[in-house]
C-alpha cells in the first residue's frame, strides 16, 4: 500500500509546521492569503482530505468560507445559514468543539452541503475560531483523514492550537479589508457625483474607465497591486467637473473657445480638489486629474508636459478616458464604432498617447472589446 502523506510525518515534523505556521501566519496581513495559508497548513498537518475555514457574517446572517480545498473545489465560496442545520453554524452558535467519528451515523449532521458539493463526508472534526475577547468570528472545520480513521483527541488539541494561532489575525485582517472596502466605496461615491451630470451612464463609464486603466497598467508589466490602485484612482481623474457651471458642461453642442477655456480648467480644479492627499491612492489620483488631458507630443492641458514628464499613471487613464469618451453617448456627441475608436487611438500614439500605453492598449484589445460587447448602451 502506498504511503499517505500524514503517515509520513513525525510528531517532530508537525512540531516544525507547526511552528512555521504560527511564523507565517504573525506576518500575513491579507485576508485571502491567510484563509489559504491556513487552510493549506491545516489540511497538511491533520493530514485531511478537505478544510473549510468558515467566516461569520452577523449581518448577513451566515457563514462563508472562500478555502475549499480537494477536487475540483480548489477556491469555490460556500455559503451556510448561521442559524442552519449545519455542523459549522452549530459550533459557531455554541463555541464547542464538535468531533463527528461517523458524520452519517450521527444525529448532528446534515447532508446539505455534502449534496452541494458531491462530498461524501466520513468523520468530521470542528472547533471555534474565537478572538481575544472569546468571541467566536468563525469555525475551522477539517473531514475526512487520509488513513481513513477517525479525529483522535490528539487531533483536537492540534485543530485548536491552530485555530488559536490564525484567529486573531483574521479577524484583523478582516477589519482591514473592511476599512479598504468603505474607502473605496467612499471613493468610487465621490465619483459617480463629480461625473454624474453629464454622464448618461455614470457607473458604466466610471467601470469602463476602471477596466481599462487596469488592463493597460497590467499590459505595460506593472504589478498586480500597482494595477488595481491605479484602477482605483482612475475612478477619480475627472473629479475637477464637479467645479464646472451646468450652462458649459451641459452644453448640447460644440463649445466656443471660450467655454473651452473654462472647461479645460477641470483638471487644475481636480488638482486642487485631491492635491497634498495623503494616501498612496488619492495622491496617484491627485496626478490622474491634474495631467489626463496632458498630451504625448507636447500640446496637452493644463501644463503642456511632453512626454514623460507626463506622469505614468495620467498617460494611462488618459488613453481609457478617450477611448471610452469616444464610445460612449455625450450630450455634445455620438457614440463611435468601437473599431473607428480603437483606429483612432492607435492613430495618435506618440501625438496624443505614450507609445507604450497605446501598445499595451492593443494587446488587451480583446478584453476591453468583450467588456464594451456586454454593456447594454452600445
Ligand atoms: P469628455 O467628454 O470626457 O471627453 C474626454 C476626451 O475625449 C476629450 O478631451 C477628447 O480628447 C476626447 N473626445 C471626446 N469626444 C471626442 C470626439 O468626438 N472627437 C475627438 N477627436 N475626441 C473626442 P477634451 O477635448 O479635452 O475635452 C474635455 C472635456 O470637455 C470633455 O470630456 C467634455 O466634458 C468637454 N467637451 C469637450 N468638447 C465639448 C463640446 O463640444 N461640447 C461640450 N458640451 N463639452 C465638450
Ligand atoms: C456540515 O458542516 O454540516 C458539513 C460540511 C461538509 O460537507 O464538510
Ligand atoms: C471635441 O471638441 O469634440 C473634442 C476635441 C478633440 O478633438 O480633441
Ligand atoms: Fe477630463
Amino acid at each position: 500500500m502506498a504511503r499517505t502523506q500524514n503517515q509520513t510525518l513525525t510528531d517532530k515534523n508537525k512540531l516544525d509546521l507547526l511552528v512555521e505556521f504560527g511564523w507565517r501566519v504573525s506576518h500575513e496581513t491579507n485576508l485571502d492569503a491567510l484563509l489559504e495559508l491556513t487552510a493549506k497548513q491545516v489540511t497538511n498537518i491533520l493530514g485531511t482530505k478537505r478544510c473549510f475555514i468558515f467566516i461569520k457574517d452577523e449581518e448577513a446572517g451566515e457563514l462563508w468560507s472562500k478555502t475549499v480545498r480537494g477536487k475540483g473545489l480548489e477556491y469555490t465560496e460556500i455559503h451556510l445559514p448561521l442559524k442552519g442545520p449545519s455542523i459549522a453554524a452549530q459550533v459557531c452558535q455554541s463555541g464547542h468543539t464538535i468531533n463527528l467519528p461517523d458524520a452519517y451515523a450521527d444525529k448532528r449532521f446534515s447532508k446539505e452541503v455534502d449534496l452541494v458539493t458531491g462530498f461524501k463526508t466520513n468523520s468530521l472534526l470542528a472547533v471555534p475560531l474565537k478572538n481575544k475577547e472569546n468571541v467566536t468570528i468563525g469555525v475551522l472545520q477539517v473531514s475526512n483523514k487520509i488513513d481513513a480513521t477517525p479525529f483522535s483527541k490528539k487531533d483536537e488539541g492540534l485543530l485548536k492550537l491552530m485555530a488559536n494561532l490564525a484567529a486573531g489575525k483574521i479577524e484583523i485582517a478582516k477589519l482591514y479589508e473592511e476599512v479598504k472596502l468603505s474607502n473605496l466605496e467612499t471613493i468610487y461615491r465621490l465619483a459617480i457625483t463629480a461625473e454624474y451630470r453629464d454622464q448618461a451612464d455614470t457607473k458604466q463609464h466610471i467601470e469602463n474607465i476602471e477596466q481599462i486603466s487596469y488592463l493597460i497598467a497590467r499590459g505595460l508589466g506593472l504589478e498586480e497591486s500597482r494595477a488595481q490602485t491605479i484602477k482605483h484612482a482612475s475612478a477619480l481623474h475627472d473629479i475637477g467637473k464637479i467645479a464646472i457651471p451646468d450652462n458649459i458642461l451641459l452644453k448640447p453642442g460644440k463649445l466656443s473657445p471660450e467655454e473651452f477655456e473654462i472647461m479645460k480648467r477641470h483638471t487644475v480644479y481636480g488638482g486642487k480638489i485631491l492635491g497634498g492627499a495623503q494616501s498612496s491612492l488619492l495622491k496617484i489620483a491627485h496626478k490622474m486629474s491634474l495631467y489626463h488631458h496632458e498630451r504625448f507630443d507636447g500640446t496637452g492641458y493644463p501644463e503642456g508636459l511632453k512626454g514623460e514628464e507626463i506622469p505614468l499613471e495620467a498617460r494611462i487613464v488618459a488613453v481609457a478616458d478617450v477611448f471610452d469618451a469616444l464610445c460612449m453617448k455625450r450630450c455634445y456627441k455620438k457614440p463611435w464604432d468601437i473599431m473607428k475608436a480603437y483606429q483612432f487611438i492607435i492613430d495618435q500614439s506618440e501625438k496624443a498617447f505614450d507609445p507604450h500605453a497605446v501598445k499595451a492598449f492593443k494587446k488587451i484589445f480583446s478584453k476591453i472589446k468583450s467588456i464594451y460587447k456586454s454593456c447594454k448602451d452600445l
